[in-house]
């Protein structure tokens, strides 16, 4: 091999010529290379050019998202604002309600007055039948009085649902005016729509003629019970329901409202009605372990201002276990002055009117220091007029509401005649709310021949 080697070198023009393939060879990998590494740069070029497209694509993306964002919070910052002016405008409402209250005049003097004006308000569904049935009792007992011009019963009939509908009025103006040129109130149930914007008449009449204690009595003396309830009837959370603030499609808010002096008002008429008829019992009912500040404050105000009443002894109770008390016979008896927020109060004395026989059965006296109402605790039970039973209401509650009444204006003694028929009439006729059972006027004409 060696040799053949040496024999290779030894020819000259072997050697050029493989020195020029070598030299071709060479260009012509130069060349591939020059071309790869032009590839290779239009590719580094391609990839470039995609990663800035994606990187502005990604980048516009999360401009949206940021504007979107931003958008979302500040329409969010606008209702959150929205919301908090018209918390700022419910605040100050409500202080003015204050100041109105602590300026009050010295309640009215009905023994001074020449004329006492009695607004007879039907109300809705059943209310005409059952207050029909009321005024013959009254004109009767108060015939001496209407005949000298002393008492005046004056119908108000602009107070139905159709009217506060067509006006979109709690209650409309006009009727409002009617009812202010009166004394005292005999109504009967109002409809409230569920739901939308109009205000409960109930509710509006309360407040326009600061009514703040609903009394509300219930008795079954022969299961030992003698209770009246106080009800806070102007605050709670009836003072702004019809103001709560929504922010649509995410949340909404109701009110609670308690304040100093509408809670001392309350309880100080509860208080006076206990010593004046040797009560010493108070129920103080609240849920102040969760509505630490509304239903704290009651309790408490409750309690300071009964240091001026040392003979009563004050009990507090959660409205639920107080709810389940009521039906607790050895427990039920010791009660005897109860004082609620309003909701509660709602809730407690229909419960209680149950036990004496029905909520058609008791009466509600709604007492302001110029104003007072007097009304059935049940509602307008619009049922029994589409079913065509309307007369077969039972009257007795609004005639309750309509002894409660007298008494107020200083008629006790006629008061307590209507009482004593009642109670007659009611263990006597047998009402069911159904033809089965007698109507709402023969119910009255019973009563009639006993007064
Ligand atoms: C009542 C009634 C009212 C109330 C309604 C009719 C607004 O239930 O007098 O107890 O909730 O107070
Ligand atoms: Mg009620």
């Amino acid at each position: 091999m060696d040799n053949n080697k040496d024999i290779k070198k030894a020819d000259p023009g072997k050697t050029a010529r493989a020195e020029q393939r070598e030299l071709r060879r060479k260009e012509r990998e130069k060349a591939r290379e020059a071309k790869k590494a032009e590839r290779e740069e239009r590719a580094r070029e391609r990839a470039a050019k995609r990663a800035k497209r994606i990187s502005a694509k990604e980048e516009g993306r999360g401009v949206k998202d940021i504007i979107n964002q931003g958008l979302q919070e500040l329409s969010n910052m606008e209702d959150v604002s929205d919301a908090t002016g018209q918390f700022r405008s419910l605040l100050l409402e409500q202080l003015a309600r204050i100041d109105k209250m602590e300026q009050s005049a010295a309640p009215k003097d009905f023994g001074s007055l020449d004329v006492i004006k009695i607004g007879v308000c039907p109300g809705d569904g059943i209310g005409p039948s059952i207050s029909e049935q009321t005024e013959r009792v009254l004109r009767h007992l108060l015939a001496p009085e209407i005949e000298s011009g002393k008492i005046e019963l004056i119908a108000i009939n602009g107070l139905t649902i159709q009217n506060r509908l067509a006006t979109m009025e709690a209650v409309p103006k006009d009727v409002l005016e009617e009812i202010k040129q009166c004394d005292v109130l005999l109504k009967g149930p109002t409809t409230t729509p569920k739901g939308g914007s109009l205000e409960s008449a109930n509710v509006k009449l309360r407040r326009e003629l600061d009514l703040y204690a609903n009394v509300r009595p219930v008795q079954v003396p022969e299961l030992g019970i003698d209770w009246i309830f106080y009800r806070e009837n102007t605050e709670g959370e009836y003072a702004l329901g019809s103001k709560g603030i929504e922010l649509p499609g995410k949340l909404s808010i109701d009110f609670k409202v308690t304040t100093e002096a509408g809670t001392k008002r309350i309880a100080k008429a509860a208080y006076e009605y206990a010593v004046a008829n040797g009560k010493t019992n108070i129920q103080i009912v609240t849920k102040a372990n969760i509505l630490k500040k509304t239903d704290g404050n009651f309790s408490r105000i409750c309690h300071e201002l009964a240091l001026d009443y040392p003979t009563l002894k004050l009990e507090d109770w959660y409205v639920d276990i107080m709810s389940a008390k009521l039906l607790d016979d050895k427990r039920r008896r010791d009660f005897q002055v109860f004082v609620l927020p309003n909701l509660y109060g709602d809730i407690i004395t229909d419960e209680a009117a149950e036990i004496q026989g029905g909520v058609g059965t008791a009466g509600s006296a709604n007492i302001g220091d110029q104003y007072a109402m007097f009304e059935a605790i049940h509602g307008s039970a619009d049922r029994m007029i589409e079913d065509g039973r309307g007369q077969y209401a039972n009257p007795a509650s609004l005639m309750k509401a309509a002894a409660m009444m007298l008494r107020h204006i200083g008629y006790i003694a006629q008061a307590e005649r209507l009482e004593k028929a009642l109670t007659e009439a009611v263990d006597a006729v047998k009402l069911t709310g159904h033809d089965d059972g007698a109507t709402a006027a023969e119910f009255t004409d019973y009563m009639l021949e006993r007064l």
